[in-house]
């Protein structure tokens, strides 16, 4: 396994990888891979000959106040995980490499990008939609892999995918999660055991909307009020958004139907925490 800290470098090894007729598969990340990265990683060994992980804490995506200096880095255990997995070449840049001084290009994606995370987080997808659109650029993927637990982050990534003509495949991949339900994040890590404890209610009130679909209700207002009770009643949790969206246009949604997904953004303390799931089991 190659380690690669110079763009230019990653991006001459990349084109001749291609030119020596061999697919790149490409799952990017902010290190601290947990079992959720692992599984984007094995998706990513099936699809390609040569397999890319990136692994760079992006700071034009987080906004001021947020927990930029504070996200959990370990690069030495990344690589011992990464190597397990199968990966070919760690794309590990630093900051200035990627945003050297003059640096002035942004890349925008209206619309899906201003509701849920968007408009909690300003600033926050043109962030990802620059350095994705640069990752892309430097490890020139045939496929990349993302997490379906960023369920706006992936409709945003196929949206500039398609808006943009981007040769890349774009694949989502299953939210991964811990045995008692707790999707899987690095920033779990920030949770106290009681918070650790109260962040369930994220996952089974997913389950409990599902539930209430299932045996009947399609009403979004009242899936949605029962949930926001549901996560109120935890001494620690503080609800940013609940919503039913369709999944392709992240509209909200009044009757649910076979394209709603529930969306959560969650306070747990200080640590903010997202989940979300398609309300209609999948037959
Ligand atoms: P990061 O939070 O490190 O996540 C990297 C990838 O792993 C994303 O595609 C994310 O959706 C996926 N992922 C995270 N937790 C997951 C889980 N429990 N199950 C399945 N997939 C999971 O997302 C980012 O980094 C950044 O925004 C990035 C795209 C790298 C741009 O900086």
């Amino acid at each position: 396994m190659d380690i690669i800290n110079q763009p230019l470098q990653m991006q001459q090894r990349a084109l001749a990888e291609k030119r020596a007729g061999r697919t790149i598969s490409f799952v990017p990340t902010m290190g601290y891979l947990h079992a959720g990265h692992l599984s984007l990683l094995e998706e990513g060994r099936r699809r390609g000959d040569v397999l890319v992980l990136s692994i760079f804490v992006n700071p034009t995506q987080f906004g001021q106040g947020e927990d930029f200096e504070d996200y959990p880095r370990d690069l030495e255990r990344d690589q011992a995980l990464a190597a397990q997995a199968g990966v070919d070449i760690i794309f590990a840049p630093g900051a200035r490499e990627m945003y050297p001084s003059g640096y002035a290009t942004y890349v925008d994606v209206e619309g899906i990008t201003e509701t849920l995370c968007g408009a909690s987080r300003p600033g926050h997808f043109r962030g990802v939609t620059t350095v994705v659109t640069k990752l892309f650029t430097i490890v020139q993927p045939d496929v990349a892999i993302f997490g379906e637990k960023d369920f706006q982050q992936l409709a945003v990534i196929r949206r500039m995918t398609a808006d943009l003509n981007l040769p890349v495949k774009i694949v989502g991949m299953p939210i991964y999660r811990e045995v008692d339900g707790l999707a899987m994040s690095s920033r779990n890590v920030y949770l106290t055991p009681d918070q650790r404890r109260q962040a369930l209610v994220l996952s089974q009130s997913l389950h409990e909307a599902r539930t209430m679909v299932a045996s009947g209700h399609n009403d979004a207002a009242m899936i949605i009020r029962q949930v926001q009770i549901r996560i109120s009643a935890q001494p620690d949790a503080r609800v940013d958004y609940v919503r039913i969206c369709h999944c392709l246009t992240l509209e909200d949604q009044s009757v649910v139907d076979e394209n709603s997904v529930l969306l959560l953004a969650v306070f747990v303390g200080q640590t903010r925490l997202i989940d979300n799931a398609v309300l209609v089991a999948a037959q």
